[in-house]
């Protein structure tokens, strides 16, 4: 049983003796909640890949307690990881760096990059402090599925499993952090999230090239490009994505999609519903900030409605809005361009 703890010294005390014993701990972080385990210890590791139902071939981040920590983790950090990291850390960013010797293959995916970032939530920064090591962490959900941004949401992933989850209230993020490869020279976006080009590019002084993926919202485009870039997270179309069949349309289209009063439609949109709607409607916010904040719980809500497809409202095309466009776009992509075909194992149902 997933049992829901208050954010006391204590209970933090116990995650920390849970992760130092191998076991699995869930944690709250800005952006969304954490699975973690001992990023030290490949037999922890292999408790939290089987308990996401995730292939062994992916890559997950190593959470820190402090900047102070990445000499531990990368084999050299270049001045653009010190720079970003004085910049946004703690805070919704992942620099993917050269690893060092010591960082197991099964946090690493077996790639000669790892994963670092430093979450800006109390409780994390307590839970890491009070471990005193990495901790590895992927978003608290089953593979593919809704990431979780609140501790009832991790209890209903992961109900049939032994799991303390430390609550620390909603995130205030809401979708994950942005991922920038560092270990290849030019800086590279693989995830849009929490910390926007725009504020990257300023703090660089440089452009950040976009990974393949991220470059055109084309289906066609993103799967050729997806295979070029294998394990990125942003390679994998299919994610973050609800088990009820989702389709994305553009704000116009939406009216005529309603039909005759829209029943077994389960809709988000930047709208009130109109009168006379019969089918679930959720109206988001108008700001990406806000609108991120509010989606994944908002996905969750839409998910157990029993509603029979749902339908995302298309957001605008701006830089504003790339992590929001990018997890729509990820929520109502087609099967036949899901994980399977890219890391070989999983597909998305159940996982
Ligand atoms: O906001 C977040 O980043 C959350 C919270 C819990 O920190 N974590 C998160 O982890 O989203 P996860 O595992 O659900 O997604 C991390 C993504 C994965 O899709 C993985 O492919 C990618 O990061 N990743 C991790 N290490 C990588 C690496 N060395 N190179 C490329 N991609 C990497
Ligand atoms: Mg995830």
């Amino acid at each position: 049983m997933a049992r829901i703890v208050a954010p006391s010294e204590t209970n933090v005390e116990n995650a920390a003796r849970t992760l130092r014993d191998g076991g699995l701990v869930a944690f709250p972080t800005e952006t969304v909640y954490g699975l973690g385990a001992a990023a030290r210890d490949p037999r922890a590791l292999a408790r939290l890949y089987a308990a996401k139902g995730r292939p062994s071939d992916h890559p997950v981040i190593v959470h820190l307690a402090s900047a102070s920590a990445l000499g531990g983790w990368a084999r050299e950090v270049p001045s653009a990881a010190e720079r970003l990291a004085a910049a946004f850390w703690p805070g919704p960013l992942t620099l993917g760096l050269r690893r060092a010797e010591h960082v197991p293959d099964a946090v690493t995916g077996g790639q000669d990059t790892v994963g670092l970032r430093v979450p800006d939530h109390p409780l994390a920064l307590a839970l890491l402090r009070a471990f005193d090591d990495g901790v590895a962490a992927p978003s608290a959900n089953r593979f593919g599925r809704i990431s979780p941004t609140t501790a009832a949401h991790v209890a209903q992933e992961f109900e049939g499993i032994e799991l303390t989850v430390l609550d620390g209230g909603p995130c205030r993020v809401g979708v994950e952090s942005t991922i920038v490869d560092l270990s290849a020279g030019a800086p590279r976006l693989l995830r849009p999230g929490g910390v926007t080009l725009a504020r990257l590019e300023e703090v660089l002084g440089e452009r950040v090239e976009l990974a393949g993926h991220l470059r055109t919202d084309a289906e066609a485009t993103s799967r050729r490009h997806a295979a070029e870039t294998p394990r990125a997270p942003g390679g994998l179309a299919r994610h973050y994505a609800p088990a009820t069949p989702t389709e994305r349309i553009a704000p116009e289209a939406l009216p005529g999609r309603l039909g005759g009063g829209g029943a077994g439609l389960g809709v988000l949109a930047r709208r009130p519903a109109p009168a006379g709607f019969e089918g679930v409607w959720i109206a988001m916010p108008e700001g990406p900030t806000d609108y991120a904040r509010a989606l994944y719980a908002a996905l969750r809500r839409l998910d157990a409605s029993g509603c029979r497809t749902i339908v995302l409202e298309e957001v605008p095309d701006t830089a504003a809005w790339l992590a929001v466009r990018d997890r729509l776009r990820r929520a109502s992509a087609r099967p036949e361009s899901s994980e399977r075909g890219l890391v070989g194992s999983a597909g998305q149902e159940g996982t």
